[in-house]
């Protein structure tokens, strides 16, 4: 009989959980920062991304950079009325960046969804690890490379600078990390 009772309880509690379970279970690392979380999976020669932060503006991640935001290979993204836009960008400049599309490179965001509750931005999209973009940079999937991740407050321009920012050094494939900035 207790054999029983403690078997409905298991399942309940499994019952209850399990679409925690499934959402986090969805992508391979997650990497949480203060109000910013990088979740991503390595699939073949794609890399699957959700960036989520506190901020009903842009959210953003950056692979690669040299200098601030120089040479980095930026996916940035918003909510704006319901509606997801995200966008391939390069740090073209220490203080900026550009659309790969308007520096003359192409967009190679595929499966862009995003959803604005509550205060928070949550995007999410696939990227591939070497588009061959002038534009974007060869993601390492195998061994460390640096990330930034940044967020912008209050509107959605992609133009609106960011309260807050960070640099981690990744081993994409383990999910190790270390700040570095
Ligand atoms: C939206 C337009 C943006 C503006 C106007 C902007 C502006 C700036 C400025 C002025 C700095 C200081 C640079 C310096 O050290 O002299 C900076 C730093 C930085 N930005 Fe942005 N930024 C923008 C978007 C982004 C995006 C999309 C990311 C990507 C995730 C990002 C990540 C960073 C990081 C990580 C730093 C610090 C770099 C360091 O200390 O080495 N920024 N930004």
């Amino acid at each position: 009989m207790k054999k029983n009772i403690m078997t409905t309880v298991v399942l309940v509690f499994m019952l209850l959980t399990l679409p925690l379970t499934l959402s986090a279970a969805e992508y391979q690392h997650k990497l949480e920062e203060k109000d910013i979380t990088f979740a991503w999976t390595i699939q073949g020669d794609e890399i699957h991304v959700q960036l989520s932060a506190k901020t009903e503006g842009w959210v953003a991640v950056g692979f690669d950079p040299i200098d601030a935001m120089e040479g980095a290979n930026i996916i940035i993204g918003a909510v704006k009325d319901g509606k997801v836009k995200i966008e391939d960008h390069f740090g073209d400049r220490k203080r900026g960046h550009s659309s790969d599309e308007e520096l003359g490179g192409k967009n190679d965001v595929k499966n862009p969804v995003g959803t604005e509750e509550k205060g928070i931005t949550t995007v999410s999209f696939t990227i591939p690890l070497n588009s061959g973009d002038k534009y974007d940079k060869p993601i390492p999937a195998d061994g460390k490379g640096k990330v930034m991740l940044a967020y912008g407050a209050g509107k959605d321009s992609f133009t609106n600078r960011h309260p807050f920012n960070v640099v981690y050094e990744i081993n994409l494939k383990t999910g190790e990390s270390k700040k570095v900035k």
